[in-house]
């Protein structure tokens, strides 16, 4: 990730901010990818860690400031042992493996979800990578991972509920101060949520945040996905009219 880049074609389309700051990303189809090969579904999820280090690449270079992935829900726990160990050990390698050079690029960690639920090692290494690369601001890599979005809207209750009953904060509440005790705190809510291998849902991800958001449903799988693919995307978030619940300029 060496530039920031808009290709022209992108820079020119639509009223709007062609680029968003912030995109948030359902990897999915690792185990359709591999069924289709006659391989291992735990294939599919290591060509998908390939498919995030081109985006992770590709989305720095057109000038995205905040990427989100969605890498382990809380419902993923219902796969055999196997899969979720192997989804496991991915996130222990490829922090082992990218954070130097992520750290180097000016990117900045974070991974949301719930923590508790992460074994000691890989909550150790997590806090970790956040701890190295606090101060990098130049992109904006957030990893889901045990994250489940009416999860993290329960625990923010159960945390802005005990602040109320320590005195710490009155109960009248406001929509920003109870985003401050989602796990997204300090990250812009995303502007164009993607989703790959055709299924139109946004399974339980960043469901307060992702209100206002643009949705893009693309029909490859997700470790087809690369640089080509996230333009595209852009191209189609170009094309939209974001309103926020108002009506177009010049509306009669
Ligand atoms: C959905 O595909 C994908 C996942 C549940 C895991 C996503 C994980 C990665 C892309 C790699 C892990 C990366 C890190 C950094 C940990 P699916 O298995 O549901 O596919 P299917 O719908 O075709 O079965």
């Amino acid at each position: 990730m060496s530039r920031v880049i808009a290709p022209t074609d992108l820079a020119a389309a639509g009223p709007g901010p062609a680029v968003p700051q912030h995109v948030a990303i359902i990897m999915d189809g690792n185990g359709r990818w591999a069924t289709a090969r006659h391989l291992p579904r735990t294939a599919g999820h290591e060509r998908g860690v390939e498919a995030l280090r081109r985006t992770v690449e590709a989305a720095g270079d057109l000038g995205i400031r905040y990427l989100t992935v969605f890498s382990f829900s809380t419902e993923n726990w219902r796969r055999p042992a196997a899969e979720v160990s192997t989804l496991f050990s991915l996130l222990k390698t490829y922090v082992q493996l990218d954070l130097a050079r992520l750290k180097r690029e000016g990117v900045r960690i974070r991974v949301i979800g719930e923590r508790g639920g992460l074994p000691p090692d890989i909550a150790s290494l997590v806090s970790m990578a956040e701890a190295e690369t606090r101060d990098n601001a130049r992109f904006n890599l957030t990893i889901a991972f045990n994250y489940g979005s009416r999860d993290e809207i329960a625990r923010a209750a159960s945390a802005f509920a005990r602040d109320v009953a320590d005195g710490k904060c009155s109960a009248d509440i406001r929509e920003a101060d109870f985003a401050r005790y989602l796990d997204t705190s300090g990250l812009p809510d995303p502007d164009l949520m993607v989703r790959t291998s055709g299924e139109y849902r946004i399974s339980n991800f960043l469901l307060w945040q992702a209100a206002y958001a643009e949705l893009v449903f693309l029909d490859v799988l997700w470790p087809d996905f690369g640089r080509a693919q996230l333009e595209e995307a852009l191209r189609r978030y170009a094309e939209r009219e974001r309103r926020y619940g108002a009506v177009s300029p010049g509306a009669g």
